[in-house]
């Protein structure tokens, strides 16, 4: 006979995951790795270059970086970083803008030359945005590539500014904002009509394109596009599915963004506790990322 549990023949998810019980440790398992690599490549006597995202998720992720710069020397001398996306219509001395955002969070506290930050001008007139946005991936390429690229996930599936629709093989663009993502960014704005429309942001085909990628998530509201993102068919309608095709991608999540996967179905759970190992989780383990994390295989 045909039991739940045999309805469930192989593992459904398709991308590495870290399930850590709080979300500071999880940031601080990332941090760990990207100071790592920092550090290598300070041996070798070449840069590492960061793409990086702002909004909530990634805050207590700065905080340790920061945290490594003062209390363990880390030095971003080396680090050459290009960010995700920006409201259009923002200057970068804006409030709300993201290059605000990171100066506070990250610039202006360690290290980095000003030289190696890029960050897309969301004030551009309207006739140099193309421009704008080609030689923002001309900058990508003459760096080397993106050697890390930190994500979090909107809670229609977006990455990046990457909306539903957004084509896989999308550069660095102008594009519209979805609602939801107005609605959930109009509390910074003072309402939603004051929010912006538009942003720039790199493209799906961009992300895609660097070596490392980690999604970070945190609570419930992200649980479902997480579940789409990990479980689900590759789709437009959510962007972040399309790291599924990613080979070295990994998850990062507390135990509400990890609330809605199978893992958590109790006919899954017996089986899928039997098999938790991946190379990427491996290595967060030897980063020091074990404590509080339960790590499963995709
Ligand atoms: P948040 O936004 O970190 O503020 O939740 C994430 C995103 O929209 O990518």
């Amino acid at each position: 006979m045909l039991t739940e549990k045999t309805l469930l023949p192989t593992r459904p998810e398709h991308v590495p995951l870290a399930v850590f019980a709080h979300r500071l440790t999880a940031a601080c398992a990332v941090a760990a790795e990207v100071a790592g690599l920092i550090r290598a490549r300070q041996r070798q006597g070449r840069t590492a270059v960061l793409g990086l995202a702002t909004g909530s998720t990634p805050v207590r992720f700065y905080a340790e970086l920061v945290r490594l710069h003062r209390e363990e020397r880390l030095s971003f001398a080396n680090v050459i970083t290009f960010n995700l996306d920006e409201y259009r219509g923002l200057t970068a001395g804006h409030p709300r803008s993201y290059g605000r955002f990171m100066r506070r969070h990250l610039f202006d506290p360690v290290d980095l030359p000003e030289a190696q930050i890029h960050l897309l001008d969301g004030a551009i007139p309207d006739a140099a945005v193309d421009a704008h946005c080609r030689e923002y991936e001309e900058k990508i390429r003459a760096a080397g590539g993106i050697d890390f690229q930190i994500l979090g996930i909107g809670r229609n599936g977006h990455i990046g500014f990457n909306e539903p629709g957004s084509a896989r093989a999308s550069r660095t663009r102008l594009v519209a904002l979805d609602p939801l993502t107005r609605r959930d960014a109009a509390g910074d704005f003072g309402g939603e009509e004051y929010t912006p429309r538009c942003a720039i942001t790199m493209g799906i085909g961009t992300i895609l394109e660097a070596r490392r990628i980690v999604l970070m998530a945190w609570g419930r509201d992200k649980a479902g596009p997480v579940r789409a993102a990990v479980e689900g068919e590759v789709t437009i309608q959510a962007p972040a599915s399309f790291l599924q095709d990613h080979d070295r991608v990994q998850f990062v999540l507390d135990h509400d963004a990890a609330g809605a996967l199978t893992r958590h179905h109790p006919a899954w759970r017996s089986g899928a506790r039997e098999n938790h190992d991946s190379a990427p989780a491996r290595r967060m383990i030897r980063r020091g990322a074990a404590p509080g994390a339960e790590i499963h295989r995709a």
